[in-house]
């Protein structure tokens, strides 16, 4: 993929800027960048695919794709052809896929590679050998896979012997979570019968969107009031096994995983005012800049031309606000659960106290986030607890910089950590140093090019 801008060095000094003022084009979306590389590799013939991420995350998916015998070539600007044999006609991997710090490039392979007539191993880097990967190996293995992984087989390294076809499941997901439905969905494409997912808390849709787009039929709707205590918002997801997945062009929207670092800085730093373009706006994923707005930040929204990949984008535009503390419940933690650390800095900057509630899936991200947000923004002057799996911030609203004193802040090599942290000091007085920031490529390679440019 083309150079993009990091960081000279691993360590980023972020002064506090007089104003933010300008346009961001935010990276294109990592998790449907990785699903448009991933179908396209399942589809026989080719997809080309346009705005694909260049962060490592997506990186690591294609490389992944190229050992198991698929034709990635990528262009400029997020041009990427795909040219695949088809999933059944993939090649056994000279050695183990290496994953990288990609939690969606492991546990959507395992689906696929549980699907395939292939032994695999996927692994990664130190992070993403500690996080778990149970919650996607018994699934699989119920469906009649064979999967291998370190500590009792809840770890990478993962090896994944496939069978086809798979025994269809109905699966009951212990935690919310996109990626294991997806793996689960993935695989039930494999699966002679109906295989389905409920979740209690509807995760992201993307592969159901994307799936469909593609030709597959598949089904939503909420969950048997039984099922997980009938919570609102619990969804069981349905497909039939044998479905062919069709090759397809796609342009992938911009991430609002990422606008997000910039709808906290615009409303939090008192003198901004910041457009954002083409973020994508789903339902299941928009539910940040609803939790921001309900904090009493100002963020406009036009739709923008699309939709693109079957997703709603638009236009954001976000300025200086006066921000209030939130109470948020499991359910919106978990509809958020990628931009708590950025809401946390958030709540940091408003008025009253803050409250993040069974956030505890938080600590089996890239880092343990729940310790990382805690200590780096205590670091900078926050006052921050966690209450069991509770996040408890009280806000700075009507102190000079809200409290927040540029300090030397730990990233744990978490991009979105490091990210946080880099946009708290921008709002901080001083100067705040973020360690491995270069981490921040993983999904938003342009990141600290992008921070210049917004001060300037
Ligand atoms: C993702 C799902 C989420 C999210 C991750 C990307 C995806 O993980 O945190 O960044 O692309 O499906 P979980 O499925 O573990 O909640």
């Amino acid at each position: 993929m083309p150079p993009t801008a990091t960081p000279p060095t691993d360590i980023a000094a972020v002064s506090q800027a007089a104003r933010l003022r300008g346009r961001v084009r935010v990276p294109a979306d990592k998790s449907i960048s990785h699903r448009a590389l991933l179908l396209a590799a399942v589809a026989e013939g080719t997809s080309r695919l346009s705005r694909v991420s260049d962060g490592l995350d997506p990186r690591s998916t294609a490389a992944c794709l190229r050992a198991l015998g698929v034709t990635v070539d990528v262009g400029r600007d997020g041009e990427v052809v795909v040219d695949s044999p088809g999933w059944a006609a993939w090649q056994a991997p000279g050695s183990a896929l290496d994953c990288g710090n990609s939690g969606t490039t492991m546990r959507l392979l395992a689906g696929l590679l549980a699907g395939s007539a292939l032994e695999a191993t996927l692994d990664g880097d130190a992070s993403l050998r500690g996080r778990p990967m149970g919650r996607v190996a018994e699934p699989l293995r119920a469906m009649g896979a064979t999967v291998e992984g370190a500590g009792g087989g809840s770890t990478a390294p993962l090896r994944v012997a496939g069978r086809r076809p798979l025994r269809a499941i109905d699966w009951t997901t212990a935690v919310p979570s996109a990626q294991v439905k997806s793996a689960v969905l993935l695989a039930g494409l494999a699966a002679a019968g109906t295989t389905s997912v409920t979740e209690s808390t509807a995760t992201r849709d993307h592969t159901e969107r994307m799936l469909r787009a593609r030709g597959v039929t598949v089904a939503a709707e909420p969950a048997e009031p039984a099922e997980p205590a009938g919570q609102a918002g619990s969804q069981r997801v349905s497909l039939a096994g044998g479905q062919t997945v069709q090759p397809r062009d796609e342009r992938v929207p911009g991430d609002v995983s990422a606008a997000a670092f910039w709808l906290v800085a615009g409303a939090a730093h008192p003198d901004a005012d910041l457009a954002l373009e083409g973020v994508g706006v789903n339902p299941s994923r928009r539910a940040v800049i609803d939790v921001l707005r309900a904090m009493g930040a100002s963020i406009a929204e036009a739709a923008a031309p699309g939709p693109q990949a079957g997703e709603p984008t638009a236009d954001l535009t976000v300025r200086s606000s006066a921000l209030e503390a939130i109470d948020l419940g499991p359910a919106d933690v978990a509809r958020c659960i990628d931009e708590i650390p950025a809401l946390a800095l958030a709540a940091a900057c408003a008025s009253g106290r803050s409250r993040f509630r069974g956030a505890g899936e938080l600590r089996h991200k890239e880092s343990d986030r729940l310790v990382g947000i805690m200590e780096g923004l205590c670091a900078l002057g926050a006052i921050v607890d966690l209450e069991d799996d509770d996040l408890v911030v009280q806000g700075g609203a009507g102190r000079a910089a809200y409290g927040l004193r540029g300090s030397t802040v730990r990233s744990l090599t978490d991009h979105r950590l490091a990210m946080t942290f880099a946009i708290a000091g921008l709002i901080a007085s001083g100067e705040t140093v973020v360690d491995a920031a270069a981490s921040a490529a993983v999904s938003y390679p342009a990141f600290f090019a992008d921070l210049e440019r917004v001060r300037a």
